[in-house]
C-alpha cells in the first residue's frame, strides 16, 4: 500500500514513512493510494472485532508492519469495549468513549502510538504538542510506557479544568508535562519555535505526532465496521450513519469504510454553527466564516484540514456522489436534543447530540440511523448537568485520578526557559 501526497502526486511513500512524517510536503495530506475492497462484507462483519481490525488494517499498512506484529498492536490498541447501544426509537449511538481518556481519540493515538513505537526501531523518539486539554490527555496515555518515545506537552497553566489536569498530568516516566503561564496560542508558538531550532529538533528527534496523522485515520475506521457489525443485517440496507464533525477526520474514515464495501446507505456530515462543509455540500461555495465558540466546543472548527482527504474520495470515484449531505444544529436544538435523549433515558453530551438531531431531522421512513458517541458525558459535566438538571457519576477513569497529584513543571512564556526545561528532562 502506497500513500500519496495530496498536494504534490510525486511523493509517494509507504506506511511507515507516511506515518514518521505526519505531513508530506507543501503541507500536503497522505492519502492512500487505492482504497482496499472487502469482497465478502457479510462474512468480513461476522469476524470479531479485532480480528476483523487487523484485516481492516493490513491492507492499509501493507509491508510496513509484519501481520503478527500488528496484531499485537492492534490487541494492545483497542482493549476496550465499543458497544452499539439503542438511544431513541429509530436511532443507535456508536459509543467509542469507553478507552482510558473517554473519547474516540484514544482509537487513533494508542494505533498511532504503537505504530510509530514500532516504526522507530533503535531511534528516540520525542513527540512534542501542544493541547487544550482533551488531546493531550489521548496522546498521554497513548504513548505512556513505550520504550523509545518519550513524550512533551504543553498546557495552558490553569486554563485547562482540574480534572482534565488530572488526566494527563500525573502518569510520570516517559510522559512530561509543562504549565505554561500564557494561553494555548503561547503553547502552540513554543512548540513552533521548538521545531524551528535545527539542533533541539535533530537532538531530540521531535516529532508532532498529531491529528492529521495516517495511523490516527486508518485506525478509526476499523470501528465503523464494528458499529455496523453490532446492527442486524435487516437495517444495514437503511441505515444512515451521521458523524459529529470538526475537522471532519472522523467522517473520512467513515467515508473511507464506506469505499470499502461498508453495508450502509449513506452519510450526514453534522455540525455545530461552524458550518462551513454543511454549507458547501448545498451550495458548492467554500466560504469558512469566523469560527465561533460552542458548547459542542470540539467541533469549532471553521476551515478543516480532513477535507482535502474527503473531497479525494468522491473526486477519485471511490464514492458514488450523492451519499454525504450536511446538517447544521444550533445550541438551542443542541441543548434540546440533549433532553429528548434524556427523556429516552439516554445520557448524552453536546457533540453526539448534534449528530442526533441530523438523524431526527432527516431520516426518512424506513431508514434507521446510528450516531457516534464521541465523548463521555461526563467531559462536559457542567453543560449536561445544567442542561438536564441532574447530577453525574464520574466514571471510573476520572474517578481513579481526582485525588492524585499534578507531576507537571509550571514554566513561563519564555521559549529560552522552556528550552532550557526541556534539555534537562528529556536531553
Ligand atoms: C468529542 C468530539 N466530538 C467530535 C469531534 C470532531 O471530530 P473530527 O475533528 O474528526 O471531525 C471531536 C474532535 O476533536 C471531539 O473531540
Amino acid at each position: 500500500m502506497h500513500y500519496t501526497n495530496l498536494k504534490d502526486e510525486t511523493q509517494r511513500v509507504d506506511f511507515a514513512e507516511a506515518v514518521a512524517t505526519g505531513l508530506g510536503r507543501n503541507q500536503g495530506l497522505f492519502m492512500p493510494e487505492s482504497i482496499p475492497r472487502v469482497d465478502d462484507p457479510a462474512a468480513f462483519l461476522a469476524q470479531p472485532f479485532i480480528e476483523r481490525s487487523i484485516n481492516v488494517l493490513a491492507g492499509f499498512v501493507g509491508s510496513s508492519i509484519p501481520t503478527d506484529v500488528l496484531a499485537h498492536i492492534v490487541r494492545e490498541a483497542f482493549s476496550f469495549p465499543v458497544p452499539v447501544v439503542q438511544a431513541s426509537p429509530k436511532t443507535r449511538c456508536l459509543e467509542l468513549f469507553h478507552g482510558p481518556t473517554l473519547a474516540f481519540k484514544d482509537f487513533g493515538a494508542r494505533f498511532l502510538a504503537r505504530s510509530l513505537s514500532y516504526i522507530a526501531g533503535d531511534r528516540k523518539i520525542t513527540i512534542l504538542t501542544a493541547t487544550s486539554g482533551d488531546t493531550g490527555a489521548a496522546v498521554a496515555h497513548a504513548f505512556h510506557g513505550l520504550d523509545n518515545i518519550r513524550c512533551a506537552i504543553l498546557y495552558p497553566a490553569g486554563k485547562i479544568s482540574p480534572l482534565q489536569e488530572k488526566l494527563f498530568c500525573t502518569l510520570g516516566g516517559n510522559i512530561h508535562t509543562f504549565a505554561v503561564d500564557g494561553a494555548f496560542d503561547d503553547c502552540q508558538t513554543l512548540v513552533k519555535q521548538a521545531f524551528d531550532v535545527d539542533a533541539l529538533r535533530k537532538d531530540l528527534a521531535l516529532n508532532s505526532a498529531n491529528s492529521i496523522n495516517i495511523a490516527r485515520l486508518v485506525a478509526q475506521i476499523c470501528y465503523y465496521w464494528e458499529g455496523v457489525a453490532q446492527i442486524p443485517a435487516g437495517d444495514h440496507d437503511s441505515l444512515v450513519i451521521a458523524v459529529p464533525s470538526g475537522n471532519f477526520g472522523n467522517l473520512t474514515a467513515g467515508l473511507i469504510a464506506k469505499a470499502m464495501g461498508l453495508p450502509a446507505k449513506r452519510y450526514i456530515a453534522a455540525t455545530n454553527r461552524n458550518d462551513t462543509v454543511p454549507r458547501f455540500l448545498a451550495t458548492g461555495e467554500w466560504e469558512p466564516n469566523p469560527t465561533v465558540p460552542t458548547m459542542s466546543n470540539a467541533m469549532d472548527v471553521s476551515a478543516p484540514n480532513n477535507w482535502p482527504r474527503v473531497e479525494a474520495l468522491f473526486a477519485r470515484g471511490d464514492l458514488e456522489p450523492g451519499i454525504l449531505t450536511g446538517f447544521v444544529t444550533s445550541e438551542s436544538e443542541t441543548e434540546a436534543k440533549l433532553r429528548t435523549l434524556n427523556g429516552y433515558g439516554y445520557v448524552s453530551e453536546p457533540h453526539a447530540a448534534v449528530a442526533f438531531r441530523a438523524l431526527e431531522e432527516r431520516l426518512v421512513p424506513g431508514e434507521n440511523g446510528l450516531f457516534l458517541g464521541t465523548a463521555h458525558p461526563a467531559k462536559f459535566l457542567e453543560t449536561v448537568e445544567r442542561v438536564l438538571g441532574t447530577k453525574l457519576a464520574l466514571p471510573e477513569p476520572l474517578a481513579a485520578v481526582a485525588d492524585k497529584g499534578v507531576l507537571s513543571v509550571h514554566i513561563p512564556n519564555d521559549f529560552g526557559a522552556f528550552e532550557r526545561e526541556l534539555r534537562t528532562r528529556l536531553g
